[in-house]
């Protein structure tokens, strides 16, 4: 979580980390700052609440100057406050300092520096690293690369730090140890980011900042030191997004923007991947005896990838008859699962920075276990850990609600299950060809879907208001109730339950009354028959039935209140189009009750603590 910008160069600074903070605000919005270098001294500028804060404090400020650092933030240590927001200074003040992670052991740090002497100002871990970067400048490190070298020996935990000091004047200084943190390599100077949509208004040339790497930036110079000191050459390399896709390009939300990008995102990803009746999927530099010997796969995620993660089970179940097991990273990393050599750990992640994932792929290689990752994000922590890599090509997501990843994380996956099949031999030509066809049709069937969504606005009008909503789905639909439910509580906060919908008579059909929504993905499958018979079960109980089917299909649509349609499809292949629908549903409701999707309250898109 947080954002960080640096930039030095020939242009004003304020602007640029201003518009980089914009674009990364999705990464924590509680308060945010700048430190702008000028004439030997540091303008620091902060505000609490969301960005539109620090840029009106901006307004009256005169932060002028070449070179600055920004930071917005997602409270981990002390509430937000002006207090607490970054840039933190050391006791001279001379120097600035911003910082995304968590130091563990900053309680001792603060102890101990506060007995020698050091005055803090706020209730953040953040604020010690500044004051040890202090001591190393006063007691024998002859520059700041070095005394912030030397103060990241005494840190534990994670963290991406960018410092300006007056005593350096033409320099931005930079570390990072599991926090994310990238060089962008531009033609009026030089960035430095928490992401790449920071500066992509500048440049695509992007170098990637390794674990114990110490940067430092001038307008025309770039050096990294790595662990051991030495002046390293790290390649860059050209990504593709392009700006358009991180600004919102004429919808009123980031979030309904992914939405609508979904068809595109999805092509993308499949793109280039099918020959025949074969998926090439080249990453996976696994040999058939590799293939042959897997004898389990362990699927870990968090959110709405552990949804992607559980469509992915059942695929590849059926598929490549292959036993998967799905967990959560949190309790995956400290559950001791059985792991060999023969067990393939398939991590996804949108972020790539999620500290779950990242921790449970890192036990899991430990373990002897090859891990393959599904993640959107190039040069992200998890690609860098991972043995094979499977790239969404979703493009940026800036929205928190994972939309656009969502379905690309499902077309990643099928891809795997297919690959799996293939080499397994537990599909038939045919029975590929079939899947592949659905697959290459599905950009279309998804434009469909979005189409046709007036009723979904319709729908809204009658439930916006109401305080709990219940999900559900069986087989593949299963995990769309629980996809569907999440997206629903973190952007509308309403109170949403996900459930496999034979389970509800075990417990959540206490819940219904009347006018009780049950919103339901009754689509044409095997156990479609069985899902009605639970929507009867509800509708008996005077709930309010909202069902996700297949277009056209009579017999559903008079079962329900509101019926939103879908193209007909392969069943295992139906979440990416069932989602949809209940994607938009959960937008317009939250729009409906003046939400600010994009920021829900309490959330960041890259969740870097435990
Ligand atoms: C999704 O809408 C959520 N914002 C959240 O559950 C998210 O999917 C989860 O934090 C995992 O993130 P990752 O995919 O970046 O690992």
């Amino acid at each position: 979580m947080c954002g960080i910008v640096g930039y030095v160069g020939s242009e004003q600074s304020s602007k640029i980390l201003y518009e980089g903070l914009r674009r990364l605000e999705y990464r924590g919005y509680d308060s945010a700052g700048v430190a702008v270098m000028n004439d030997g001294g540091l303008n620091i500028v902060r505000a609490v609440g969301n960005l539109a804060h620090l840029g009106k404090a901006l307004e009256t400020e005169d932060v002028s100057g070449n070179i600055g650092i920004g930071h917005t933030r997602w409270a981990t240590h002390g509430k937000p406050s002006e207090a607490n927001a970054h840039p933190h200074q050391d006791c001279t003040g001379n120097l600035a300092i911003v910082h995304n992670g968590i130091i563990e052991n900053f309680a001792e740090l603060r102890e101990e520096l506060s007995g020698r002497g050091h005055d803090f100002h706020s209730e953040t871990d953040t604020e010690v690293i500044a004051h040890l970067i202090e001591e190393q400048m006063t007691n024998g490190c002859d520059s700041l690369p070095s005394a912030v070298r030397e103060a990241s020996k005494s840190l534990d935990g994670t963290y991406a730090i960018a410092a300006v000091c007056t005593d350096d004047p033409d320099h931005i200084v930079a570390a990072r140890r599991d926090s994310p943190l990238v060089i962008g390599v531009g033609e009026t100077g030089n960035f430095l980011a928490s992401g790449i949509p920071a500066f992509l208004a500048h440049t695509r040339e992007v170098i990637n900042i390794e674990n114990g790497d110490v940067v430092i930036l001038s307008a025309d110079s770039i050096t990294i030191l790595d662990e051991n000191d030495n002046s390293i050459t790290r390649e860059s390399e050209t990504v593709d997004w392009d700006v358009a896709a991180a600004e919102k390009g004429g919808y009123d939300d980031f979030m309904l923007k992914e939405i609508f990008e979904q068809p595109e995102a999805f092509r993308n990803t499949i793109r280039g991947r099918f020959k025949d009746d074969h998926v090439t999927l080249d990453e996976l530099k696994l040999t058939d005896q590799q293939v042959a010997d897997i004898s389990k796969i362990y699927i870990v995620a968090c959110g709405t990838s552990y949804h992607a993660g559980m469509v992915g089970k059942y695929a590849i179940e059926k598929w490549a008859r292959i036993p998967v097991e799905l967990d959560v990273a949190s309790e995956f990393r400290y559950r001791d699962p059985v792991i060999d050599e023969n067990t393939l750990v398939i991590a996804i992640s949108q972020s790539g920075e999620t500290a779950d994932t990242l921790a449970g792929v890192v036990q899991a290689r430990e373990q002897g276990a090859k891990v393959l990752a599904v993640v959107n994000v190039v040069g992200s922590l998890l690609t860098r850990e991972a043995d094979i890599l499977i790239l969404t090509h979703a493009g940026p997501e800036i929205g928190v609600a994972a939309t656009k990843t969502f379905t690309c994380q499902l077309a990643a996956m099928y891809l795997v299950g297919l690959y799996l099949a293939t080499a397994r031999g537990t599909l038939s030509s045919g029975e590929r060809r079939s899947i592949i066809s659905e697959l290459e049709r599905m950009p279309e069937m998804i434009q469909e879907t979005l189409e046709d969504h007036s009723m979904i606005t319709e729908a809204t009008e009658k439930y916006f208001e109401l305080p709990d909503f219940l999900y559900l789905g069986r087989g593949v639909g299963f995990p769309v109730a629980l996809e569907s439910a999440l997206k629903m509580k973190e952007i509308s906060y309403i109170h949403a339950e996900g459930y496999a919908a034979g389970e509800m008579k075990h417990g959540p059909i206490a819940l219904i009354e009347d006018g009780t929504p049950v919103i339901t993905v009754a689509n044409n499958s095997l156990v479609q028959d069985k899902v009605l018979s639970n929507v009867q079960e509800s509708i008996a109980r005077g709930a309010s039935i909202v069902i996700v089917g297949t277009r056209g299909d009579k017999t559903t649509m008079g079962q329900a209140d509101d019926f939103f349609p879908v193209p007909e499809c392969d069943e295992i292949l139906s979440p990416v189009l069932t989602t949809i629908p209940l994607q938009l549903f959960s937008y317009h409701v939250a729009k409906r009750r003046g939400c600010n999707v994009d920021q829900p309250r309490n959330l960041a898109k890259s969740v870097t603590v435990e």
